[in-house]
């Protein structure tokens, strides 16, 4: 089996990211470790992956003061040295502009705290429950220009109990973000040819 090598982008713990490098040990995952890419030198996940025997490079956002471009463009360059074919954002907290949303057009997916279409942005916990929502969830979803707007490939829902704060209701949906990233990252593969 070819498999595609896969990049993921991460800005911190990088839990996600984790999730899928451990399923991806096995034979017939159909993707392929190649990089992972932070933003910030020192998220937590860059160690993680090391520990796993995977490539890492961080491209410090930082040093590029406004310009996104500048800055995806040097992160274009660490995805090309690796010969990426499909990109996973876990915890990557930049958003991305349209130059680099559109070089990597059906080959760029997210994961997202949310049922997506609803709360895309931030704080989306605190949202579902301030809205009275009975289910919270995650979305993995195809990444668009638009903020977590692109079309859904899976997801995975919860209930929100009585009581429910925005930490308890992160913590009961984080080991579903766990339990779908991988299994949808590969249905994502299935859409997608290797470069
Ligand atoms: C996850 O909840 C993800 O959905 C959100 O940020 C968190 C990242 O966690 N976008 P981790 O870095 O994967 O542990």
């Amino acid at each position: 089996m070819t498999k595609l090598r896969l990049a993921i982008l991460i800005s911190g713990r990088g839990s996600n990211m984790e999730s899928i490098l451990q399923s991806a040990e096995a034979d017939d995952y159909p993707l392929e470790p190649a990089l992972v890419l932070s933003n910030r030198p020192n998220a937590a996940g860059l160690k993680t992956a090391e520990g796993l025997g995977i490539q890492t490079k961080s491209v410090d956002h930082t040093l590029f003061d406004k310009d996104r471009e500048a800055f995806e463009a040097a992160m274009q360059v660490a995805l090309k040295e690796s010969k990426i074919d499909i990109i996973a954002l876990a915890g990557f907290m930049r958003i991305l502009t349209p130059w680099f949303v559109n070089k990597w057009a059906g080959r760029l997916v997210n994961i997202h705290p949310s049922l997506l279409p609803k709360y895309p942005g931030l704080n989306t916990h605190l949202r579902a429950i301030d809205a009275g929502d009975a289910h919270a969830g995650c979305s993995v979803h195809w990444v668009t220009e638009g903020v977590d707007e692109g079309q859904v490939i899976d997801q995975a829902k919860v209930a929100i109990a009585a009581g429910e704060t925005a930490a308890s209701l992160a913590e009961k949906i984080l080991p579903l973000e766990h339990a779908l990233y991988p299994v949808a990252l590969a249905k994502a593969a299935r859409q997608i040819t290797p470069r």
